[in-house]
């Protein structure tokens, strides 16, 4: 039985677990950094801008259970420096969420040239494919020690078109591949799963080869008129806040809630998948 009470008082799903999350600076990344150290972890964020991660640190009810790391993702040399600063200061690593990423703004094929198609892809697939990839080459023996776990976040775009264009698709399509893959090899001694979430108000951005790094899916998101409801959901679900994404992270990190799931991926996209041929909500009525 998993008990999650003892005589000190209730525990959080994640006491005692340490947490490494790449892209942990802002957005999702940012929120599940705050939700695991609601639930108990300690949680190291990584991220190219220092100043911007000790600020969330600075922030957090419990800054001496956060710890800041420079790196990108893109550079192996990085993430093993990452690794051994997270062991360092907390004297473990149980779980990984390769997270960060970049978005193409839904760039269609149609509107770019071939070096601009081609500078876009390897941008895209370095950052949130290889980077991916890194992430777990560096951890990997440190996940296997301690028995630990790999919560990847995927998308929308990991299963259905329209929530981007052909690198940014065809890069979170990939990381199915990297759950399904690396769940087999790690097998049994560490779990790897992922959560596809849905469209969030974020920091979001896109290439530096496009020149659309400095643009963030925030500004869509403050003009847009979808508010309160969204009739293109099933759930018309439009919260848009990284916050309430959160929980699937934490039941698939927890060893003591999901001992016995591996190579799965939890869409948290307010049922895209049952949208069907009709309206998005057959019960609406009820
Ligand atoms: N926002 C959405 O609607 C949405 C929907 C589905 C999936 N996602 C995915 O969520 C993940 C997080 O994105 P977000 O929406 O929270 O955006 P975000 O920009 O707020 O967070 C991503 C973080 O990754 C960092 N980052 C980018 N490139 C990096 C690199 N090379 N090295 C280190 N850090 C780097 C960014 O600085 C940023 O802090 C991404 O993988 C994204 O594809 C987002």
């Amino acid at each position: 039985m998993n008990d999650q009470h003892n005589a000190a008082g209730p525990r959080g799903w994640l006491d005692g677990d340490v947490a490494l999350i790449t892209g942990g600076g802002s957005g999702i990344g940012r929120a599940v950094a705050e939700r695991f150290v609601a639930e108990g972890a300690r949680v190291a964020i990584l991220g190219r801008d220092l100043a911007k991660l000790e600020a969330v640190v600075a922030a957090s009810p419990a800054p001496e259970r956060m710890l800041a790391i420079a790196g990108d993702v893109r550079e192996p040399e990085s993430m093993h420096a990452a690794v051994a600063a997270v062991v360092e200061r907390f004297g473990r690593l149980d779980t990984l969420v390769p997270n960060a990423g970049v978005w193409d703004w839904n760039r269609s094929v149609t509107r770019l040239d071939g070096p601009s198609l081609k500078s876009a892809f390897e941008e895209v697939l370095s950052i949130n494919v290889i980077g991916y990839a890194l992430a777990v080459e560096a951890a990997w023996r440190e996940l296997v020690r301690n028995r630990g776990q790999i919560v990847m976040t995927l998308s929308n775009a990991s299963f259905h078109t329209a929530g981007g264009g052909a690198p940014y698709t065809a890069s979170k399509f990939a990381c199915r591949g990297l759950v399904k893959q690396l769940a087999y090899e790690l097998a049994p001694k560490v779990r790897v799963n992922g959560v596809a979430v849905g469209g969030m108000d974020t920091d979001l951005r896109g290439p530096a080869s496009l020149g659309l790094d400095d643009r963030s899916i925030h500004d869509s998101f403050a003009k847009s008129e979808v508010t309160g409801d969204n009739p293109y959901l099933p759930l018309h679900d439009a919260s848009t806040d990284p916050h309430d994404f959160t929980g699937a992270y934490v039941l698939l990190a927890s060893t003591a809630n999901s001992s016995n799931i591996t190579g799965a991926i939890i869409p948290a996209d307010g049922g895209i998948a049952v949208r069907g041929f009709r309206t998005a909500a057959g019960g609406d009525d009820l």
